[in-house]
């Protein structure tokens, strides 16, 4: 017999939510059954779109169910096995985050090969970019935007990132070489001072905010731009509809186009990702910040911190 913490929504958050939202239980695993594995979790994720999931209202992810463990994403390492395709000691990654250990029928998890990178990598959350443009980034230092400005080097763009802190802006320009950073929280104009940072405009807004920043994006973009819309956490503790964008109507004659996507309608193209992600890391040309919280009662308050921006890069919870 196992026993696993495990973090449960209690009541469903309006606006941001609070510790009491959440609550920690104990549960006892059996041995797993023909076919499983038991899993012992090493690290989860914590995720802006988790807040999603705390309200009850239909979405591309299905809203968490009250009294039960939440759901998100894992590395873990197997203690029992079940199944003759996993022993003891592989590494799996998985959707059962927010608890120590877990059962589950084998087809509930991913093997891992690292190819050499460090485990928590795999909980990574990335997009591509098109070539060839001036690149705006928002909450470009998180664990989205530090990836896409690099990925966007990389590919020789101009980038321009917004992030809110000196130490965050000082990361961005000194160590992932983004050509312009905008600390958003201390410039009295965002419009302008995107303005100032491309005076020539943008043609690529990848869109992490919301709100200001994406008025901001409109407002610069140059005909034909593309937004690549991933998430707006400026508004996901709303409790009543955003006023904005106010300048909408210049897509119109800017002809922006706007796409959401969602990373998980773009699984195919995840195996290549990770082995460029593994080269340009063995070449020493990725970086990336990672906030480590230790322990399952800490996730309700890792989640919180993405809020307030209190995690630099990745917010990760150790629970090994
Ligand atoms: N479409 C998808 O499939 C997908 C997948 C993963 C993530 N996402 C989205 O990608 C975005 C980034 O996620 P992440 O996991 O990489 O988190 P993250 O950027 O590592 O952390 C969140 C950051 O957002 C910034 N932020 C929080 N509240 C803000 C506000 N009111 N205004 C401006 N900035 C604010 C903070 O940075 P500052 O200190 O700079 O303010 C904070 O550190 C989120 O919108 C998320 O929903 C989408």
């Amino acid at each position: 017999m196992t026993t696993s913490r495990e973090v449960r929504l209690k009541s469903r958050p309006v606006g941001l939510p609070t510790a009491d939202n959440f609550e920690l239980a104990t549960v006892t695993l059996p041995a797993p059954a023909a076919g499983e594995i038991q899993v012992r979790n090493d690290w989860m994720t914590v995720d802006p779109y988790m807040r999603g999931r705390m309200n009850d209202a239909k979405s591309y992810s299905a809203p968490f169910a009250l009294g039960e463990a939440m759901h998100g994403g894992a590395v873990g390492t197997v203690i029992v096995s079940g199944d003759e395709g996993f022993k003891p000691g592989d590494l799996v990654q998985s959707n059962y985050g927010w608890r120590e250990a877990f059962n589950a029928h084998t087809s509930m998890v991913q093997k891992i090969d690292t190819m050499g990178l460090p485990p928590q990598t795999f909980l990574l959350r990335v997009a591509g970019l098109k070539e060839g443009d001036v690149v705006f980034v928002s909450a470009a230092s998180g664990a989205v935007g530090s990836m896409v400005c690099q990925i966007a080097k990389l590919k020789g763009h101009k980038v321009i990132g917004s992030a809110g802190g000196a130490d965050k802006v000082r990361f961005l320009k000194e160590e992932l070489g983004v050509d312009e950073v905008i600390d958003y929280k201390a410039v009295p104009d965002l419009m302008k001072a995107l303005e100032a940072a491309a005076p020539e405009g943008i043609d690529v807004y990848f869109e992490n905010v919301g709100g200001e920043h994406l008025e901001a994006a409109l407002n610069s973009a140059r005909p034909f731009a593309r937004f690549a819309l991933c998430g707006m956490i400026s508004m996901y503790n709303a409790t009543t509809p955003p006023p904005g964008p106010r300048n909408i109507a210049l897509a119109v004659g800017k002809q922006i186009r706007m796409e959401g996507f969602i990373v998980s309608s773009h699984y195919d193209l995840l195996q290549a990702f990770h082995h460029d992600l593994a080269e340009w890391h063995a070449a020493g040309k990725l970086k990336w910040k990672e906030t480590v919280v230790e322990g399952i009662e800490r996730a309700p308050e890792a989640f919180l911190k993405l809020f307030s921006g209190e995690n630099f890069g990745k917010m990760l919870v150790k629970l090994t």
